[in-house]
C-alpha cells in the first residue's frame, strides 16, 4: 500500500537526528479543517528557474524581497503556513519522525533516504515558490538553483554570501563562504587537495547520473510503503553530492545547523537553490534514459500522497504520479552545461 498523507492533528515532537534526542522546536503545522486534492492548473506562462550564478541584479532584488516577504509573515502571524519559519518546518516534520504512518500508526514517517526523495522535495518546491511568486505579485516567479555540478557553479552563490541579503544565514561554515570550492565528497571522504575538488566533483557525478545507476533504485532509493522503516535506502545523488553539500554548507560542529541537520535544514535559504539543482539532475537523468524508464510503474510510488499548504493557505494533498514531469508542472530551467555526462574517470 502506498503511503498516504499524514493525519496533521497526530504530528508529535520529534526526533533530532543527529542527536537522537527529542527536538526542542516544535514543526508541527497548523491545523485546518479540509483537504482538497491538489490539480495541477493549466500552465499559461512557464517559471523560469534561473541558474543562481548567472542571475542578475534585477532578479535578485525580486527574489530578496520575495523572502523579505515571506520572513515578515513569521512576525506578523506566526501560524501563517506561508511564513519562513512554517516552511521550514514543513521540512522538519516529513523528515524528523513528527507524523506516524496514516495507515500503521507504529510507524513514523520519514520521507528521505527513499523513492519519496525526488518527488517529496519537489512538490515542497513548487508550492514555496508558489508562495514566493505570490507574494510579490509574479506568477512567473521561479527559484534559482545552486548549479553545483558544473565548474562555474561549484562555490556559493554570491546573493547569499551578502550579510545583509534576508538571503544570508549566519549558522554556516563561515570556511565555506566564496570563493571556497564545495566539495561532493565532504561527507564521506573530503578532498584535502583544494586543485582537485573540481575535477573529483566531476567523477562523482558521473558516478551517480550515470554509472551507478543501472536500476530505477540506484537513482530513486528504496521502495518505501505502508509499514516500511525509516531509511530503507537512499539513491546515488541523495547518499551522496547531495548530503555532502547539506553537511559542506552547516555550521561545523556535531549537529551541522542550519543546513547540515534535517530539522533546521529549511531554515536556510540555500537548501531551496540545493533543492532546485537536485530537482534540475533528476529531469537531466530522466532526459539521459533515452528508451528506458524514467520512474517506477509501481501503483505504490505513483499513488503516494503528501500534504502541503498552497500560496493560498489551503491544505492540498499532492501525488507522485502528477510530479514527474516539471514542464507539466509549469517550470523550467536555465539550460546550463553537464560537463559530468562523459566524464568518465
Ligand atoms: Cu530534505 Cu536535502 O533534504
Amino acid at each position: 500500500t502506498p503511503i498516504s498523507s499524514p493525519d496533521l492533528s497526530k504530528c508529535s515532537r520529534g526526533t533530532d537526528l543527529s542527536t537522537q534526542q527529542p527536538l526542542d522546536v516544535n514543526c508541527c503545522p497548523p491545523v485546518v479543517d479540509g483537504i482538497t486534492n491538489y490539480k495541477l492548473p493549466p500552465v499559461t506562462k512557464m517559471r523560469f528557474r534561473p541558474a543562481a550564478h548567472l542571475a542578475g541584479k534585477e532578479y535578485i532584488a525580486k527574489y530578496e524581497k520575495a523572502v523579505a516577504a515571506m520572513k515578515a509573515l513569521d512576525k506578523t502571524d506566526p501560524t501563517d503556513p506561508r511564513g519562513y519559519s512554517q516552511q521550514a518546518n514543513v521540512h522538519c516534520a516529513y523528515c524528523n519522525l513528527t507524523y506516524e504512518q496514516s495507515e500503521d500508526s507504529d510507524t513514523k514517517l520519514q520521507i528521505h533516504n527513499s523513492w519519496h526523495f525526488y518527488p517529496w522535495h519537489r512538490w515542497y518546491l513548487y508550492f514555496y515558490e508558489r508562495i514566493l511568486g505570490s507574494l510579490i505579485d509574479d506568477p512567473t516567479f521561479g527559484l534559482p538553483f545552486w548549479n553545483w555540478d558544473n565548474p562555474p557553479g561549484m562555490v556559493m552563490p554570491d546573493m547569499f554570501a551578502v550579510t545583509t541579503s534576508p538571503l544570508y544565514d549566519a549558522r554556516r561554515n563561515l570556511e565555506h563562504l566564496p570563493p571556497a570550492a564545495a566539495d561532493l565528497n565532504f561527507a564521506s571522504k573530503p578532498t584535502t587537495d583544494p586543485s582537485k575538488i573540481v575535477t573529483n566533483n566531476l567523477t562523482t557525478m558521473y558516478g551517480e547520473m550515470v554509472r551507478n545507476v543501472s536500476k530505477l533504485e540506484d537513482f530513486y532509493g528504496a521502495k518505501y510503503v505502508v509499514g516500511t522503516a525509516p531509511d530503507p535506502g537512499p539513491g546515488t545523488v541523495e547518499r551522496g553530492s547531495h548530503t555532502a553539500l547539506h553537511v559542506w554548507v552547516g555550521e561545523n560542529t556535531p549537529t551541522g545547523e542550519d543546513m547540515g541537520n534535517f530539522y533546521s535544514a529549511g531554515r536556510e535559504s540555500l537548501f531551496y537553490s540545493h533543492h532546485a539543482n537536485i530537482d534540475r539532475l533528476w529531469s537531466t537523468w530522466q532526459g539521459l534514459r533515452g528508451k528506458k524508464p524514467k520512474g517506477f510503474k509501481d501503483k505504490d510510488w505513483l499513488d503516494a500522497t503528501y500534504l502541503f499548504y498552497d500560496e493560498n493557505k489551503n491544505l492540498v494533498q499532492v501525488n507522485v504520479k502528477d510530479a514527474l514531469d516539471n514542464e507539466k508542472m509549469g517550470y523550467t530551467y536555465q539550460k546550463v552545461d553537464n560537463p559530468w555526462v562523459n566524464y568518465r574517470p
